[in-house]
């Protein structure tokens, strides 16, 4: 039986690497239709020229429909796959900028700016599961991608959804070249929260990795540390922690000289993308009108379609893959609630991932490992109701900030910054 796979967001600059992920499992799900789905009716129509074009160079048997209303992309879609940024990269820009004025990290996931951009795409998230099948699945690439997926599980019960980031797999990567490991049959237990994962245990082809040994001859690589490139900070970091921090640790543990770097710099993140955009979209456009587009790796080049669509297989085909997502907890972290979103390793089937038991947190990390859930749970519900009451304990709550006047400023700040996209608070 054909099945439909909606994709939301279908213009964004990381498709290139969406469509590459579809035609490498293009046999598994042969006879699919794809509906594309973007209100950016310019960039919507590039993507699909592009996915049609990809589909037939290599004979797959993939049919792209476009969409720029979402009822009729939904509609009969057993799948949805998620991975749209509300506001572009200019409200990016801000969640980026307004928490740094303040002396706070501004980083579009972690802390106020991840804040900004929940309060952003939850209300989105919601509307696509009042809007879709019931009993479709959500598979959500929209960031933050946990705090995104516990709104919709306690905000709109029964809905299916798994939250995803390709992190882990880049950072398995980066760890297996500090370690001196090859990364191939390298695997690591990634555990806690997205973007605050912690792993004490790896195994190379399934043979435990001695990790408190190898982390003891560690060298710390030169070449110094900077907001974007750090491995002497994340081996400094593992040294110190006795197991292996994800690459968003710095923020946690290097706050203030992030901070530094990031004033020093000048220029956010958004706005260098923004910077790109333009020539990056007309390659992409040059590569669509050729009978064998090969498109640019810039945007999501790695792992992160096929990642996504390994996913919506191993769920099609009751795969029962082990793959880490972010689901409810359900006793697999002992150190967290029952019924926290987690990052954990899961087996992922016809019924949805089941997460394997791992057991606590490692100490070091616990205490701020749980801060950080009890400020995403505040961040969920602010987001959902458009509380300010919420909203600034969810601030108050978050390891970044340890003022509540900071809290406020970056609060309102923020609020009337993104007004247009933050309906539940002007209400
Ligand atoms: C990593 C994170 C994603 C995040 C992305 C931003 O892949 O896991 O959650 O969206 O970085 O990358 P960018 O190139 O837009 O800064
Ligand atoms: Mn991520």
């Amino acid at each position: 039986m054909s099945v439909k796979i909606a994709v939301v967001g279908a213009g964004s600059g990381y498709m290139p690497g969406v469509i590459r992920g579809l035609l490498h499992r293009a046999a598994d799900l042969a006879g699919a239709e794809l509906a594309f789905y973007d209100p950016d009716a310019e960039h919507l129509a590039l993507m699909t020229r592009l996915a049609t074009a990809m589909f037939a160079a290599r004979g797959a048997d993939l049919t792209v429909v476009a969409h720029t209303e979402l009822k009729p992309a939904l509609a009969g879609a057993s799948y949805v796959f998620t991975t749209f940024r509300p506001g572009g990269m200019a409200a990016r820009h801000l969640d980026e900028s307004i928490p740094l004025r303040h002396g706070v990290v501004g980083q579009e996931t972690a802390g106020p700016g991840g804040f900004l951009m929940a309060c952003r795409s939850v209300p989105v998230l919601l509307e696509i599961a009042d809007v879709a099948d019931p009993g479709a699945w959500i598979i959500n690439y929209t960031n933050p991608t946990n705090v995104v997926t516990d709104a919709v599980l306690r905000h709109r019960p029964g809905t299916r959804v798994i939250g995803l980031c390709d992190q882990h797999v880049g950072d398995t990567e980066m760890w297996a070249g500090l370690l001196g490991l090859p990364a191939d049959g390298l695997e690591a237990d990634w555990i806690g929260l997205n973007h605050a994962t912690w792993a004490e245990r790896v195994r190379l082809h399934g043979e435990p990795i001695d990790l408190p040994a190898r982390l003891a001859s560690l060298e710390i690589p030169g070449g110094g540390a900077t907001p974007w490139r750090d491995p002497s900070r994340m081996a400094e970091l593992a040294q110190a922690l006795g197991f292996l921090p994800n690459s968003y640790a710095k923020y946690y543990f290097f706050h203030d000289e992030v901070v530094a770097e990031l004033r020093a710099k000048g220029t956010t993140r958004a706005q260098d993308i923004l910077a790109m955009l333009p020539g990056y979209y007309a390659s992409i456009a040059a590569e669509a009108a050729k009978p064998d587009p090969d498109p640019s790796r810039e945007r999501g080049g790695g792992e992160h379609g096929e990642f996504a669509v390994d996913v919506i297989c191993a769920l099609h085909r009751d795969e029962g893959r082990r793959i880490i997502v972010n689901t409810r907890n359900g006793g697999a972290i002992s150190s967290l609630e029952d019924d926290a979103v987690v990052e954990v390793p899961a087996v992922v089937g016809r019924s949805g991932p089941v997460p394997l038991t791992m057991g606590p947190l490692p100490g070091p990390v616990r205490g701020l490992t749980r801060a950080i859930h009890e400020y995403e749970r505040l961040a969920a519900d602010a987001a959902v109701t458009g509380d300010r009451r919420t909203a600034l304990q969810a601030l108050m709550a978050h390891p970044f900030i340890r003022s509540k006047h900071t809290a406020e400023r970056i609060l309102d700040e923020g609020l009337a910054a993104h007004r247009e996209h933050l309906p539940q608070f002007t209400r």
